[in-house]
């Protein structure tokens, strides 16, 4: 086992074509720039490889979300702004968002992303929260917190 640290960007210290599959987890999102991270994958991985990531799923984390409990107990996940893409920063958000904040970019920004790097996307999960999170979270009950995809680079 070999740990290296490089700017996903470039990779610079990773040759072409050097890996069977690359897994991403919890970091697009904070990454500046997903075109040039994703060019970065394509790029390291072999043909026929794989890529895996997990996101904050992006249709429930635009910077206005939020959530609300309504009269009779049920909560609810409220969205808004999800067309506005970019950088933001918010101090009432845990973890990197209230840190260092991230970037937000819509479902098909990432998609079209993967397919302009020549990975093609085959499965998606939006997995319900487990039961510790659905503890801390009940929204998280109700909408994915999470988004995991795994692509294929072609032959
Ligand atoms: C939410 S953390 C996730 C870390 C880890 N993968 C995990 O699941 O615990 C996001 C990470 O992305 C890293 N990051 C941001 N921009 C980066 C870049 N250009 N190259 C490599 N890593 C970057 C940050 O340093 C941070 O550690």
């Amino acid at each position: 086992m070999a740990y290296l640290q490089d700017d996903a960007h470039v990779l610079g210290a990773v040759r072409d074509a050097a890996f069977d599959g690359v897994i991403c987890h919890m970091a697009l999102m904070d990454i500046p720039d997903l075109a040039a991270t994703i060019r970065s994958v394509g790029r390291v991985l072999r043909p026929g490889g794989w890529f895996v990531f997990a996101i904050l799923h992006p249709c429930y984390h635009p910077p206005p979300s939020g959530e609300i409990t309504a009269a009779d107990g049920s909560i609810h996940r409220t969205v808004s702004g999800y067309f506005t893409e970019g950088f933001w920063r918010s101090d009432t958000r845990p973890g990197p968002p209230g840190k260092v904040g991230a970037y937000h970019r819509t479902l098909s920004t990432y998609v079209n992303a993967l397919t302009d790097a020549g990975l093609i996307l085959e499965r998606l999960a939006e997995p319900p929260a487990t039961p510790s999170l659905a503890a801390r979270r009940p929204v998280w009950r109700e909408v994915p917190a999470v988004l995991i995809a795994r692509c294929g680079k072609g032959p």
